[in-house]
Order: structure tokens, then C-alpha cells, then sequence
């Protein structure tokens, strides 16, 4: 825990803090603002000065800066070797994504040393670190047997404690031809082994992954080790992985790029998530998912980077939330919600993404007046500040 002195950011040209009891609507918006934390969590919040000022705070002036919670990144696959390029620009000329690609990362990561997937993880993390991702959710997946998955968790919970166990991300080639085998592999030994060592279990709900039978299978065995599901469904067409989801009250659903009315209709009753990861469609070219049309429904977007060698190479929160608003009809506030509090409900987190007395001290502030610069000036890298737990990064 922090114990050095607390620390007053003053000069807050906008503030958003995501707690509608603080401000108007969802952002819970403060003009001329103030914010005080210290020991790890914020102390205080409102218009400036306002504010409780003992002497050992140290004040920052913000010069009119726009304030926000750090962003939630509640999907990412950054335990891997390699990288996948030549099928980037293979895509880019025409040839269509298949997640056959897949397998080369697999066969890649199986070869790597643990201290290659740790730098790996280093690198994407401090990246994300610096485009003002203080939250991180990081999949196992690119292993698939159960050495390679239990030390892919390994090393990315020396990172976070949003370790997720992607056990069935695609068949592996030695059990080509034979999924049901190696999903009883899944059940019978990688689920007992890894399960100590990730918080969540997901699956790959998908035409050429796994079936519905297969993913619920999967995903009971995950729970009754102790892990919340998680679902990757919808993505390169429709299918089932929706309803999973929802039937089984799944914290996310991500992906969700080809519904239909059922589908939007069940996330709007349940209490899934549906996490949008427009990097993926910027990167393979397809079309993008209709938030607009899943937020007038009522259902809970968060959006994330889906960071990976094969559809979304970016650790960029910003540059998701502008994709977000250009491509996928969200407004700015819409995209920045997501991107924050929407991360945190995805995560089932009510200490992050918000800034209220009380919740970690996550916080970032831009180089830009609002939060609406970080889709309007897209590109540019306008994260000045990061705080994560208090301390400066
Ligand atoms: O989220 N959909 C499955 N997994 C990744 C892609 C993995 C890859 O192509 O390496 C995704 O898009
Ligand atoms: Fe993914």
C-alpha cells in the first residue's frame, strides 16, 4: 500500500467519474474539478477548491486536463510467441481470416521459454500501460496442453489477477480430427491443473471451434473447479455463443458481431456483458458490430482491445474507443463508459472504473480539455498521466 503522501490533482478542466450520484448521467461529469488520493484509493472527489487539505498532500496542477478512470482492458491473448504479419498483409490483399492462424502462434508459444513469454507480456503491458490501460484481463489459449496453458497463466499472473484459462481456443494438431478427445483432455486434466491459477474459464463458441455442447461442457467443469465463464461468441458468424452465455450467466459475452434479434433480446434480460473488440474488425476487414443497435436494446456494452498476434494486434484502448464511435455509432461518452465502468462490470469490478471515495486510485489524465478528444483526435497519443493504485507510472 501506498504509504508516502496523498495527492491532490487540481486544475481538473473536466472530470469523468463514472459515478452518476457525483455528476449528471451515466459519466457523473465534474467541471473545474478536484480529485485527493492517497493509500491506494481515492479520498476525495468534487469541484475545486472544495477540497480537504492537510499538509502532507502533494498538489499537482492538471492546467485543465481532462480526468478519467485508468481503462479497463477486459479482453486480451498476450501469452504468445511470434508474430502473424505475413497473414496481416495476406489479409490485407484479399485472403479472408481464418482461425486457422491460430495454430501457427500455437506451435510458436509451445517453443517459446517462459522467460520469452514473460518479456512478451512485459512489452504489451507496458504499452498498454502508457495508452492509459491501468486494468487488465490476459488469456491463456495459444497452448493447449496442459504444461503450456498452466505456464501461460503463470506468466501472466505475475501481471494480473485477471488471469483467464482459454482452454478450448482451437483443436490442437495432435488431436486433429478428434475435438470430443481432446475437450475430455480439457475436463479430466487441463481444468483440475489450471484452475488454481486463473479466475476465469472462456471458450471459443464458434463454426470451426467448438460446439455448444462442447463450450457448455467446458465451461461447467470450469465453474465447478471455481472459475466464472466467459464466452467468446458471434464473431466470424452467428451461432449459439450468445445464448450460452447468457444461459449460463456468463460475465461477458465478447465478440457479438453477428446477432440477431434473440440474440440482443436475451443479453438485454440477462446479466451478460457484451464486450465489443472493434480492433478485431478493423484487422481483418469485416464488419464492424452494431453497438447502437445493442445499446438502444438496453444491454451493457464494455469494449476492449482483444489484443493478439492474429486479429487485433493493438494494446490502444484510445484508439478502440475511437473506432468504437466512428465505426460502430457509439458516442464519445458511450465509448469512454465502455472502455471504463463497462470493462469493470465485465470483470465483475465495482472498485475500478469509477471514481468515488473508496476506489482504487486509477486514474489518467489527457493531454486534450475532454474525454470526447480521445475519439475526436484519433492517433494521437493523448494520455499525459497515469496513476495506478496511487503511485505514477
Ligand atoms: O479473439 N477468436 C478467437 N481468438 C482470437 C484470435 C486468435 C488468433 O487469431 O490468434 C480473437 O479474435
Ligand atoms: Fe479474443
Amino acid at each position: 500500500m501506498d504509504a508516502g503522501p496523498w495527492t491532490l490533482l487540481d486544475g481538473i478542466g473536466a472530470l469523468v467519474t463514472n459515478d452518476p450520484g457525483i455528476g449528471a448521467g451515466p459519466l457523473g461529469p465534474v467541471r473545474d474539478a478536484a480529485l485527493l488520493f492517497g493509500d491506494g484509493v481515492v479520498q476525495w472527489v468534487g469541484h475545486r477548491g472544495r477540497e480537504p487539505y492537510g499538509d502532507k498532500v502533494v498538489r499537482i496542477d492538471l492546467d485543465g486536463r481532462a480526468v478519467l478512470p485508468g481503462f479497463v482492458d477486459s479482453h486480451t491473448h498476450p501469452v504468445f510467441a511470434g508474430d502473424r504479419a505475413d497473414e496481416f498483409a495476406a489479409r490485407m490483399a484479399g485472403q479472408p481470416y481464418t482461425a486457422g492462424g491460430i495454430r501457427s502462434t500455437i506451435a510458436a508459444t509451445r517453443a517459446a521459454t517462459d522467460a520469452q513469454l514473460d518479456a512478451t507480456v512485459s512489452r504489451l503491458l507496458t504499452e498498454a500501460r502508457r495508452s492509459g490501460t491501468t486494468t487488465i484481463e490476459c488469456k491463456s489459449g495459444y497452448g493447449q496442453t496442459v504444461a503450456d496453458e498452466l505456464r501461460s497463466l503463470r506468466v501472466a499472473a505475475a501481471h494480473t489477477p485477471e488471469t483467464t484459462l482459454l482452454a478450448a481456443h482451437v483443436t490442437p494438431p495432435e488431436f486433429d480430427g478428434r475435438t470430443d478427445d481432446y475437450v475430455r483432455m480439457v475436463i479430466d486434466r487441463m481444468i483440475p491443473v489450471c484452475a488454481p491459477h486463473a479466475k476465469w474459464i472462456d471458450v471459443f463458441c464458434e463454426r470451426g471451434a467448438f460446439d455448444t455442447e462442447q463450450c457448455r461442457t467446458v465451461l461447467t467443469t470450469g465453474v465447478a473447479a471455481g472459475l466464472i465463464p466467459r464466452v467468446h461468441g458471434n464473431q466470424l458468424g452467428p451461432g449459439a455463443g450468445v445464448q450460452l452465455a447468457v444461459e449460463m450467466g456468463a460475465a461477458s459475452v465478447d465478440h457479438v458481431t453477428h446477432t440477431d434479434t434473440d440474440d440482443i433480446a436475451a443479453l438485454a434480460h440477462g446479466t451478460t456483458v457484451a464486450t465489443l473488440l472493434p480492433g478485431a474488425e478493423f484487422s481483418t476487414r469485416t464488419p464492424y458490430p452494431d453497438a447502437r443497435r445493442l445499446i438502444d436494446a438496453g444491454v451493457t456494452v464494455a469494449v476492449a482491445t482483444d489484443c493478439n498476434p492474429g486479429t487485433s494486434y493493438t494494446t490502444s484502448m484510445p484508439l478502440c474507443i475511437a473506432l468504437a464511435v466512428r465505426e460502430m455509432r457509439m458516442t464519445p461518452d458511450e465509448a469512454v463508459w465502455s472502455a471504463t465502468a463497462g470493462g469493470a462490470q465485465a470483470l465483475r469490478r465495482t472498485d475500478i472504473g469509477i471514481l468515488r471515495p473508496g476506489a482504487r486510485a486509477d486514474v489518467i489524465a489527457l493531454d486534450a480539455p475532454s474525454h470526447a478528444h480521445l475519439a475526436y483526435r484519433p492517433g494521437v497519443h493523448l494520455v499525459s498521466h497515469v496513476w495506478k493504485d496511487g503511485l505514477r507510472q
